[in-house]
């Protein structure tokens, strides 16, 4: 059997600018992958080109054994592929249950809604709010139910903490973790590394448009040595078991001295 996902070779540019170079990984049937790396190595870009938001310049992508570079965005959506964006894929002018409604057009309908209100209660009971007025652990949630109410076979998840609590990062990570228990792979952008790892079965770092790392999870969770060689050591310093400290970020200066706790929501945002 094929991999769920697989990229070989793959290049990537913006305008003569080469963001991706020789990129190839694989996410296995019902694992989940972390994509990790400091600022600017191309993992937003990585998504984007599986997601069909950009269009390779080289290589290959294949969904479940099925060559998918070239393809149109909504045709790799429907084939069961999922990508959750940097930033907050929702219509903020819509309600939250117009929102949840358009997305499951491409599912498989009421169902898939009932599903993604209980899983998020607290969406249930905002279904006539704007989406732009929820809180911004709210507006992920609804990102989230957005992807799920799809069915996806992938899920992409695109720094989904990005600005949040760390309590609310919690809560979406479990979420996650009820995802996954349901049969959807995911791949994952994160800066809260110790989260992603938990989660993970397996880890790829970027670095400066390349694969620098690929492994298992667990060989960086007890190897403090390897996150710092590879993600610095702000990196190394990520949220403790509760994650109550969020000193996490994916800083492009890793040798710099460790950010605060308000770093993740400090950081600029780029196009
Ligand atoms: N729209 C864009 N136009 C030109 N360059 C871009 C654009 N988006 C990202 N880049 C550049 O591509 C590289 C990779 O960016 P990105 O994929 O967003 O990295 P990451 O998600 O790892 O932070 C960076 O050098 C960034 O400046
Ligand atoms: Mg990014």
């Amino acid at each position: 059997m094929p991999p769920l996902l697989r990229l070989r070779g793959v290049e990537s540019c913006y305008g003569r600018f080469v963001a991706l170079k020789n990129v190839s990984l694989v996410v296995p049937h019902g694992s989940v992958v972390a994509l990790l790396g400091p600022n600017g190595v191309g993992k937003t870009t990585l998504l984007r080109t599986v997601s069909g938001m950009m269009k390779p310049t080289a290589g290959e992508i294949w969904f479940d054994g099925v060559r998918i570079d070239g393809s149109p965005d909504h045709a790799i959506a429907r084939a069961g592929l999922a990508h959750i964006p940097e930033g907050r894929g929702i219509f903020p002018g819509l309600s939250v249950a117009e929102n949840l409604q358009m997305a499951a057009m491409a599912g498989d309908g009421p169902a898939q809604l009932e599903r993604a209100y209980g899983l998020f209660p607290v969406l249930g009971q905002r279904r006539a709010q704007q989406a732009g007025t929820l809180s911004g652990g709210e507006q992920q949630m609804l990102s989230l139910a957005r992807a799920i109410v799809t069915k996806p076979r992938l899920l992409m998840v695109d720094e989904l903490s990005l600005g949040l609590a760390p309590r609310i990062v919690a809560q979406l990570f479990a979420t996650l973790q009820d995802i996954r228990s349901e049969g959807t792979s995911i791949l994952l952008v994160e800066q809260y590394v110790r989260y992603a790892l938990r989660l993970a079965d397996f880890v790829v770092i970027m670095q400066k448009g390349r694969i620098a790392f690929i492994g298992e999870s667990g060989e960086l969770q007890h190897d403090g040595r390897l996150v710092e060689a590879y993600l610095g050591g702000t990196q190394a310093a990520t949220v403790d078991q509760n994650g109550s400290n969020a000193a996490a970020t994916s800083d492009a200066r890793p040798t710099r001295k460790r950010p605060g706790p308000r770093a993740a929501s400090r950081r600029s945002s780029r196009a």
